[in-house]
């Protein structure tokens, strides 16, 4: 394993108030994969990261990074990570290629070995091209790429990506998606944080996703919505919601109904519910709602996706917090 970590806590204390960021969290990372920590804004990713890259210490818990312990080792820890945080470094008036050689030199490399690893990471990270400009001329997302660049220049076994993508339009997110996989094929195993779905699900071999300090759930996407078994038929009542609850709930193929999230044009929560299959359960919900004259408003038949696992765990959907 290159990360297992057992009851790893962080409690932050601040004018008499204390916060529990970090409540027990148990984690392993293999070698080589792309692991994500997927959750909402204050879920406690950004505490975790800083605590498995040594920028801040734990309260409690044991943990290994790389091999070395981290509250014995630190300094042996550092040597084999990288890390990019979520702010990423400064937009200065130097160009990429002398940022990376500094980064380089910062690592005990020399002068010219330094220039030399700065040539191979620009080329990998398509930044050859404006690599003597000045880096207040780069886009965001070429921003976003000499960060991660620094990250990889003294070739880590291990990089931390914060939200690597927070922030970057949908091209430069896919690039940097792209520069992620390439990462790991080079035998870069990458532990990033997001508070994307559509990042975990695409970009993760394999995620933990975590609410208010605590994993609720850990695996591949695929095993994840694979626990969410079944199918996930989304109906909008209006206000006839509380008689259509039972009625549905009382189905046998009906293994769950749940309030849902508002729906946008009504306000009215939407009913949840998780059936065995969709198509043959549609006829079936839509002959009971007529049966008491109930003409739902709208209908919807979806395989699980990250945001229903996340929901059937914590009773929220990932998706309507900003
Ligand atoms: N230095 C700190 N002092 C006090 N509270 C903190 C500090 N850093 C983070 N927190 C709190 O810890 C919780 C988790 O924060 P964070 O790890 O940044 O979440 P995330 O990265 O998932 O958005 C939040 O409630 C946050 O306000
Ligand atoms: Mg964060």
């Amino acid at each position: 394993m290159l990360i297992e970590t057992r009851g790893l806590k962080k409690t932050f204390k601040s004018r008499g108030k204390s916060v529990e960021a970090v409540r027990g969290v148990d984690l392993s990372v293999k070698e080589g994969e792309i692991f994500g920590l997927l959750g909402p804004n204050g879920a406690g990713k950004t505490t975790t990261m800083r605590m498995l890259s040594t920028l801040i210490e734990p309260t409690e818990g044991q943990v290994s990074v790389c091999g070395h312990d981290l509250a014995r080792d630190p300094a042996a820890v550092r040597r084999d990570i990288g890390f990019v945080g979520q702010e990423g470094g400064t937009w200065g008036e130097v160009t990429a290629r002398e940022e990376l050689i500094m980064q380089g030199r910062l690592y005990g490399r020399s002068k010219r070995d330094s220039a030399a690893r700065a040539a191979v990471v620009l080329e990998s990270f398509q930044l050859d091209e404006f690599a003597d400009r000045m880096v207040k001329t780069y886009s965001g997302g070429q921003k976003r790429r000499l960060d991660i660049a620094l990250g990889v220049m003294h070739e880590p076994k291990l990089l931390f990506l914060d939200e690597p993508t927070t922030g970057l339009d949908p091209q430069s997110r896919a690039h940097m998606w792209d520069e992620v996989r390439a990462l790991r094929e080079r035998g870069t195993a990458i532990f990033l944080t997001t508070h994307y779905l559509d990042e975990a699900d695409a970009l993760c071999d394999r995620l933990a996703i975590i609410d208010h300090g605590e994993v609720v759930a850990e695996g591949t996407p695929l095993s994840l919505k694979k626990e969410v078994a079944g199918d996930v038929v989304v109906i909008g009542v209006g206000d006839r919601h509380a008689e259509a609850h039972p009625l549905l709930s009382g189905k046998d193929f009906v293994r769950e109904v749940e309030a849902g999230e508002p729906d946008p044009a009504t306000g009215v929560a939407l009913l949840r519910l998780y059936v065995d299959d969709g198509a043959a359960a549609l006829p079936e919900l839509l002959r009971a709602l007529d049966g008491a004259r109930i003409t739902p408003a709208s209908i919807e038949l979806h395989r699980p996706s990250l945001d229903d696992v996340f929901l059937k765990q914590t009773g929220r959907s990932l998706r309507e917090e900003k």
